[in-house]
């Protein structure tokens, strides 16, 4: 099949190069001129574990383009991806222009019957409108083509997002009603998930854009659900882990998504939640839980500055060592990263902060300049008054901590996510002073 993606951001890429990587001819646009140069070059502007070998091999076996060239991507697919960004607006509603943007390139230059199949995540009724701008397209210029528009929200993680692609949980499809083409082209695209006895979901636009809505506003759910009860459990000396387990070994409640933290970040479930709440609201109907939700998860990117105070008094010229600085391990992406909210508050507060991470330094590094970037985790911790567990890559799990506590100037842990709660004893054996969250 030909297929072009226009987006070549995390969901764009990661799925051009797979479905490349299946047999399929690509050509990922973006407007992004520089981003493409890269990729053109055979470089990779994101960190995702195994994308960059696949890139290279489909890249050359020739299965995989770039462009900048929009007139060129439309004439190239027959499915036509949309992979934009859909970034939350001033007010917390979901921010739809590229979008937009892409369907009204498509029917301005579409010269051929397409599917355009929509990934981006999109409030409820995109799909039909979507469909509604391409058609006025279409007219203006007098050209009647036959187009469908297919909803195939993406629920790939960053970090696993290869992985993911080839061994989804689901794949969900919404098809206009009766439309068996698009249904019987997308089936075949999907083949070989289906053949490994994955789902695939089909069912009307507006459900498959809200399933993915709900689906991640259910997972944030259930983090600030453990993150406010940290809280009570550090007020009456309850065990948020203890609570974890416990209630994790529930089958009816399982045991992901359960785990309490310095709050959730990346570029999905804050903006999805605020988009979802913003959508409700729209609608005339009650968006309380999704709004306690996000309020709960902001006050929880806060909740470490009690503590640091606690542990130091005043921050200020106080050095202040970071661990992890991506939202989540294995990602160099720091969108509402909650290390973002903590090095602000830090520096805000005069602070010396130093930090390592092992993807996410050049990212960050935009923001932050003024922090000092360390080339492994020991180099922030030299002469810290504090460090900070804010990521739990692998690379901190189990740390030399005779060095560490021979490099910091006074031996203060903040464990963000109760990584090192194992081996606490033994922390506060060696001298240290360990707070973890909800413990
Ligand atoms: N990142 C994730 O983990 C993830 C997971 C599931 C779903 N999603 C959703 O997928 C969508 C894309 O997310 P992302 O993280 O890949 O975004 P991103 O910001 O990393 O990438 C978006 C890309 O689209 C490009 N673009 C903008 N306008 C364009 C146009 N008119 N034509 C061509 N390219 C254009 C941008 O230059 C950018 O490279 C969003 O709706 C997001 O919510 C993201």
């Amino acid at each position: 099949m030909r297929i072009t993606i226009f987006g070549t951001g995390y969901v764009g890429l990661v799925s051009g190069v797979c479905f490349a990587d299946m047999g399929n001819d690509v050509l990922c646009a973006d407007v992004d001129t520089k981003k493409i140069a890269l990729l053109e070059r055979g470089a990779n502007p994101i960190y995702e574990p195994g994308l960059q070998e696949k890139l290279d091999r489909n890249k050359k076996e020739g299965r995989l383009n770039f462009t900048t060239d929009l007139t060129k991507a439309v004439a190239y697919g027959d499915l036509l991806f949309i992979c934009v960004g859909t970034p939350s607006d001033s007010n917390g509603s979901v921010d739809t222009q590229y979008v937009e943007a892409v369907a009204k390139t498509i029917g301005e230059q579409l010269n051929h019957d397409a599917i355009i199949v929509d990934k981006s995540t999109v409030p409820v009724g995109t799909a039909a409108k979507v469909r509604t701008i391409i058609q006025k397209e279409l007219d203006k210029r007098k050209v009647k083509h036959s187009f469908s528009v297919v909803s195939n929200p993406e629920f790939l993680r960053e970090g696993a997002a290869v992985n993911d692609f080839f061994n989804p949980d689901r794949v969900i499809v919404g098809i206009e009603d009766g439309d068996d083409h698009a249904r019987e082209l997308i089936g075949k695209l999907y083949k070989s998930v289906a053949r490994t006895n994955r789902p695939l979901v089909f069912t009307d636009t507006k459900s498959a854009e809200l399933i993915k809505y709900a689906s991640n506003a259910m997972l944030a759910t259930r983090i600030s659900f453990m993150n406010q009860l940290s809280q009570y459990c550090e007020t009456v000396g309850a065990d948020i882990t203890a609570l974890s387990r416990g209630m994790g070994l529930d089958t009816r409640i399982g045991s992901r998504f359960l785990h309490a933290g310095v709050g959730y970040g990346g570029s999905c479930f804050p903006k999805d939640v605020k988009g979802l709440i913003g959508s409700i609201k729209e609608a005339g109907c009650d968006a309380g839980i999704f709004e306690a939700v996000d309020v709960a998860n902001e006050n929880q990117k806060r909740s470490l500055f009690p503590k640091i105070e606690k542990m130091l008094g005043t921050v200020k010229g106080k050095k202040v060592a970071l661990w992890g600085l991506s939202f989540k391990p294995k990602t160099d992406d720091i969108r509402e990263a909650p290390s973002r909210v903590i090095a602000q508050w830090l520096i805000g507060n005069g602070a010396d902060v130093a930090a390592f991470d092992p993807e996410a330094t050049e990212n960050f590094k935009e923001e932050f300049p003024k922090i000092r970037y360390g080339k492994n985790p020991y180099d922030p911790v030299k002469g810290a008054d504090l460090l900070i567990l804010v990521t739990e890559w692998d690379a901190f799990r189990n740390p030399d901590w005779e060095r560490v506590k021979k490099l910091m100037n006074t031996q203060n842990i903040i464990d963000g996510r109760n990584i090192y709660l194992g081996y606490r004893d033994d922390l506060e054996k060696l001298g240290f002073t360990y707070k973890g969250i909800g413990i």
